[in-house]
């Protein structure tokens, strides 16, 4: 069976499967991608504690909801910051189908070795910007420097080397930097927002963008929720200019 096949045979949590998933299952044209950013947040809007506890901010239904999403994916995108705080495997454990090629974003170099992502299991990418130390390993990785913007690596180009790769179909699962950065480049096609019922007061903050003067300035966007165990997911269509 092949990924689209197999990641469709898994069942969704309740009825949202086809309005939720078809978008995603949809066929991606040569030379394009397709981006779906991502984040599980508290109701006052925060990802993580400040010491970086993010698990259980959302149910199971939604962490399988997240499996299922890299399922559908080419390439899973984290950055550093995620990989330090969670050491994670970024595999699709909970569902069905294959796990995603694991795209690692660390400008600097400054993660070590020691990560689990570095020691094995699927095929991984370390991208750094131009002009910082450069390898063509980083253990299990392959390292790929990739052109810097104004701030971090240029998002286009982030897209093009993972094109290059055959990576279309791209899931952009965190931290807040990482989804904020492709949200404020017109990088995403789709974000998938989960609000927990739960208030932490302060930490991670899911959308670290620069503060609007007037109300009118926010992005103000269409959504359709869905419940998912004792969560609301918000499905958000966005127009991609990058
Ligand atoms: N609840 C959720 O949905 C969820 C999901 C994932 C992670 N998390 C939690 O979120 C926390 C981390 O989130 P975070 O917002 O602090 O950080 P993050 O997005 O995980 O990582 C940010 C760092 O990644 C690098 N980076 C990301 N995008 C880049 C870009 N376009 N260009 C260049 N560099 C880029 C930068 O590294 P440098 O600083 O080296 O420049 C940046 O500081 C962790 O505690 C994790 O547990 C929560």
């Amino acid at each position: 069976m092949d990924r689209m096949a197999e990641a469709a045979a898994i069942p969704a949590w309740d009825d949202a499967g086809d309005a939720l998933f078809a978008p995603l299952r949809a066929p991606v044209g040569m030379g394009c991608s397709f981006v779906l950013g991502r984040v599980a947040q508290s109701l006052d809007g925060f990802i993580a504690t400040r010491d970086g506890e993010s698990v259980w901010i959302s149910g199971p239904d939604d962490l399988r909801h997240t499996h299922r999403l890299r399922a559908l994916s080419d390439a899973i995108v984290v950055g550093a910051r995620t990989i330090r705080a969670d050491n994670p495997r970024l595999t699709t454990r909970l569902v069905a189908g294959p796990s995603p090629v694991r795209v690692i974003l660390d400008p600097e170099r400054r993660l070590t070795e020691d990560f689990r992502v570095f020691q094995g299991g699927p095929e991984t990418l370390l991208l750094h910007g131009k002009g910082s130390a450069s390898a063509g390993r980083m253990g299990h990785a392959h390292v790929l420097a990739v052109l810097r913007a104004a701030e971090g690596l240029d998002i286009a180009a982030i897209l093009g080397v993972l094109r290059e790769r055959g990576l279309r179909r791209i899931f952009v699962e965190g931290g807040g930097v990482t989804v904020s950065r492709f949200l404020a480049a017109g990088a995403l096609d789709r974000l998938h927002v989960t609000v927990a019922p739960l208030v932490m007061g302060g930490g991670v903050p899911a959308f670290p963008i620069p503060p609007v003067a007037r109300l009118e300035d926010g992005r103000r966007f269409a959504w359709t929720a869905h419940r998912i165990g004792a969560d609301v997911l918000f499905d958000i269509p966005l127009v991609r200019t990058v």
